[in-house]
């Protein structure tokens, strides 16, 4: 029997859950509003991170408000604030201040969206929700799909789908005992497809050369041509292709593949035509850049993050696989502990039979929330700011003496690289230094750039490397960013430069 004022004697009553739930309401409120003034990167020593939490498995128990007072005193300040406006590295999505109120109460309802029974409203929202994403970047709304962790659990399941649904290969039954079969490849372009693909290929076991590497062109997005010729040299060595993935906002430079053209092959080939689009696949929600995804609604599966650039905060990614019963090919499986709940209707149906988890957590509810907030409207508006940001910083690398520009911008992602004007002049006249030092030169440079910049407290971006060169990337994936924060980081990146580069001249042994 429950006592009065709590569900049971092992909760809190309602007023102690009130005050804990405030305290922690006012944490969270302070925190969106000193935001800005905080360090976006931690300014302590790893070894004090490592000491704060270095405690023994608690024997007894603790008063939830001293809980509440070390989340204060060690958790918060010892983050990294990806939720800054200046906040830069890796596809981080901002998240949204809708996001940690769905949170909590999706962890009070507590629902396990593995099937409908345990889920109806959850799955209902899940559902409902990967039909909008489907639609709002003009996929086909009657989409089967999940979300999932993230990206590379969304590109896992597009594949293990594909790989299913077009070989002949029986995985389910005897699975590697198998031995006598072919190469199963897939074709990715080679300087922008991302590494989870390789990663998804391990965990299929088909091998990591199963990836095939395509050529790409000066704009970093898939040369077709390239792309057939392979094919053609795969089958005629007795490889079996089974899927080609296009990028759709690639992880360097926003590249978006060719998509129809890449459809065509693989209509003709009967290959699957998988769109890595985690980063950039909303964009073709912006009336504006539509046209530069045509195609994608001709893909088997799309893969889309809602916790990159739909600033869901972590974790949400999603699928879209066109035919669901493709996805219950891969993923149905029978246990009679599972089956006692079945649906009786074909409402009903269990994500667990159509997704790579059992368990699964209500994280629609912080999209659903979300998408109704801000509408296709808001988000478009989102979007198109993140885009506009990134056109300034190519536009302010393209006016300053000291950087070069490696791509024309794309989307959000935009890498560009620190080059003092003399050395630009001197990379162009080769025999004048050895260019070798010059290129190792710059690839310290622009590193240390990068981490001084970050250990300032200023802004958290990263290093990547183009064609070999250590280069400043920036994603610009954060609905707080404005153009003033582009300035001042681009600001802070060539005083940052300027001084490195005086410091460092002399002791390269490169002309000053
Ligand atoms: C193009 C692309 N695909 C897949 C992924 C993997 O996504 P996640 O990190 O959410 O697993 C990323 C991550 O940045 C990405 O940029």
């Amino acid at each position: 029997m429950a006592t009065h004022g709590k569900p049971s004697d092992n909760d809190f009553d309602s007023d102690q859950f009130r005050e804990l739930g405030y305290r922690t309401i006012d944490l969270i409120a302070d925190y969106y509003e000193g935001i800005d003034d905080r360090s976006v990167y931690v300014q302590a020593n790893p070894e004090d991170i490592v000491a704060a939490f270095d405690e023994s498995l608690p024997e007894e128990g603790t008063d939830p408000e001293l809980i509440l007072d070390a989340v204060e005193e060690f958790v918060i300040p010892y983050a990294t604030h990806n939720p800054s406006a200046r906040y830069f590295g890796f596809v981080m999505g901002s998240g949204t201040p809708l996001a940690p109120l769905a949170d909590a109460i999706a962890a009070t309802v507590n629902m396990n969206t593995g099937g409908w029974h345990p889920a109806p409203s959850g799955t209902e929202i899940e559902r409902r929700c990967t039909q909008w994403l489907a639609e709002a970047v003009g996929y086909p709304s009657d989409t089967g799909g999940l979300l999932t962790s993230g990206g590379t659990m969304a590109n896992f399941t597009a594949l293990l789908t594909a790989f299913r649904e077009r070989t002949d290969f029986e995985t389910t039954g005897p699975g590697l005992q198998e031995t006598d079969r072919p190469r199963y490849t897939l074709y990715v372009a080679d300087h922008e497809g991302h590494s989870s693909v390789v990663r998804v290929a391990d965990m299929l076991n088909l091998g990591r050369n199963a990836v095939q590497r395509v050529p790409s062109h000066d704009d970093f997005t898939i040369d077709v041509a390239a792309l057939e010729q392979m094919l053609d040299a795969d089958q005629a060595n007795g490889d079996e292709p089974f899927c080609v993935i296009g990028q759709a906002g690639s992880i360097n430079v926003s590249a978006i593949d060719p998509l129809d053209a890449l459809a065509d092959v693989c209509a003709e080939r009967d290959l699957w035509f998988h769109v890595d689009g985690a980063c950039g696949a909303v964009g073709a929600m912006v009336p504006e850049f539509k046209s530069r995804y045509d195609g994608m609604e001709r893909a088997n599966s799309v893969t889309l993050d809602p916790h990159k650039w739909l600033f869901i905060p972590y974790e949400c990614g999603a699928v879209l696989i066109r035919n669901q019963d493709l996805l219950a090919k891969a993923f149905a499986m029978d246990a009679s502990y599972l089956r006692g709940s079945i649906g009786e209707t074909p409402e009903e149906f269990d994500y667990y039979e159509f997704g790579p988890q059992m368990s699964r957590g209500f994280r629609a509810l912080k999209l659903w929330m979300t998408l109704k907030h801000y509408g296709l409207e808001g988000y478009r508006a989102l979007l198109r700011k993140s885009v506009d940001c990134a056109e300034h910083l190519d536009t302010l690398a393209r006016n300053h003496d000291d950087f070069v520009t490696v791509q024309e911008p794309n989307l959000f992602i935009y890498s560009f690289r620190y080059v003092p004007g003399d050395l630009q002049a001197a990379l162009a006249d080769p025999p004048a230094v050895p260019l070798a030092r010059v290129h190792q030169y710059l690839d310290e440079l622009n590193q240390r750039i990068v981490d001084e910049v970050v250990q300032s407290g200023l802004a958290f971006l990263t290093t990547t490397s183009i064609h070999d060169r250590r280069t400043l990337r920036m994603s610009i994936c954060s609905h707080r960013t404005t153009i003033e924060d582009i300035e001042t980081v681009f600001d802070s990146l060539a005083e940052t430069g300027a001084r490195i580069d005086e410091e460092w001249r002399e002791k390269a042994s490169l002309p000053v």
